[in-house]
């Protein structure tokens, strides 16, 4: 398929046309967008793939990332490369270094998968919010995390995915996307319109886990708002983001925040107070065409559109994060690298 079925058939071309508009049309052009074809490629080790979650500790060390075969990995810098820095005590038992190259589908519901990351600055605690073992917390040095939470309200955790902390009191946000389907089965989630998911918290100094709001659809990445009054949640399959209030007259209620032009994974501060959120997949994407669509997208404090970022079809990013020297480090289940777009 390509550019020629286009011209045997105008009308699929004006379809397609109208369709690839539709997004950017309904969206305040404020923004250069951004081209994320041309970006750096930090390769992982051989046969590694799959960095969702890319994260950086207090002191800018990093990126940190989350990968298929259950481990953390720290990258060091050119010379030391990438080096393992956590794991899950599941991996450690179950011998799981031995087990590196099999596809991910077989050894993760036993070796963990390791999703959502991030650190508290203050402690240098880093928090991994693991499909299949829970919320997961490991100390600055790295080594076997430890299983925080594996059930909330009698439930237990299915498929933890993304996580957020509140720096000043340490409070842990974190997203439990399905308690019916597990990650392996994450296509299920968005078919069938499962509204399991959970949106809960973690408090550090009592160990207690709340259930801030529970019959969520696809809940996934999370954010806390830059004045720590609220929660900005990714719903995948509705497309949409979700603000739920943690304080002020509106606490413990929830709204729509804002619509998306594609499915969403997570979300993260893009330090102007607004957010990168990272896309998988465009909303109306077809399977031919332009062989690019549209990877993330930022978004304003109050849900308004400002800017987005267009890449290579084969790049489903995961996670967009933006550091204070503009670059944007992109995170994804699929690809073997880090891509960093420096706009
Ligand atoms: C925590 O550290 C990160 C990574 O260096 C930094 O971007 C962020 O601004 C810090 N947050 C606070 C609240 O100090
Ligand atoms: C929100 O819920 C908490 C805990 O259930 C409660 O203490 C608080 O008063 C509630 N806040 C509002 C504004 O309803």
């Amino acid at each position: 398929m390509g550019r020629s079925t286009g011209k045997k058939l105008p009308l699929l071309a004006v379809l397609l046309a109208v369709l690839l508009l539709l997004p950017s049309a309904a969206m305040a052009a404020v923004a250069k967008t951004i081209d994320a074809s041309r970006s750096q490629h930090l390769d992982l080790p051989d046969v590694l793939v799959g960095p969702e979650s890319v994260a950086f500790d207090a002191h800018g060390g990093g990126p940190y990332v989350s990968i298929s075969d259950g481990r953390v990995l720290k990258y060091g810098g050119e010379v030391d490369g990438w080096s393992t820095f956590a794991y899950s005590p599941s991996y450690a038992k179950n011998g799981c270094d031995a087990f590196s190259e099999l596809p991910s589908v077989a050894t993760e519901s036993s070796c963990g998968r390791p999703l959502g990351l991030r650190f508290h600055n203050k402690s240098g605690n880093l928090y991994v919010a693991d499909a299949y073992m829970g919320l997961m917390r490991v100390g600055p040095n790295g080594g076997e995390a430890k299983v925080l939470v594996k059930e909330a309200g009698g439930t237990p955790l299915r498929f933890t995915n993304g996580v957020d902390i509140d720096q000043v009191t340490g409070n842990v946000y974190f997203t439990d996307s399905s308690t019916t389907y597990t990650r392996a089965q994450h296509q299920m989630v968005t078919t069938t319109g499962d509204s399991t998911g959970r949106i809960m918290r973690y408090d550090p100094k009592t160990k207690r886990v709340t259930v801030l709001q529970s019959g969520v659809t696809y809940p996934n990445g999370i954010a806390i708002s830059a004045d720590r009054t609220h929660l900005i949640v990714a719903l995948t399959g509705p497309c949409k983001l979700m603000r739920y209030w943690i304080r002020g007259p509106k606490a413990n209620t929830s709204e729509i925040f804002a619509d998306l032009p594609g499915y969403p994974d997570n979300v993260r501060p893009d330090g102007k107070g607004g957010y990168w959120v990272a896309l998988h997949r465009e909303k109306y994407e077809l399977p031919f065409g332009l062989d690019r669509h549209l990877v993330a997208i930022r978004i304003g404090a109050e849900g308004e559109k400002l800017q987005e970022m267009k890449g290579p079809k084969d790049v489903r990013p995961t996670e967009a994060v933006e550091r204070e020297d503009g670059k944007i480090y992109l995170g994804s289940v699929e690809l073997s690298y880090v891509s960093i777009v420096n706009p």
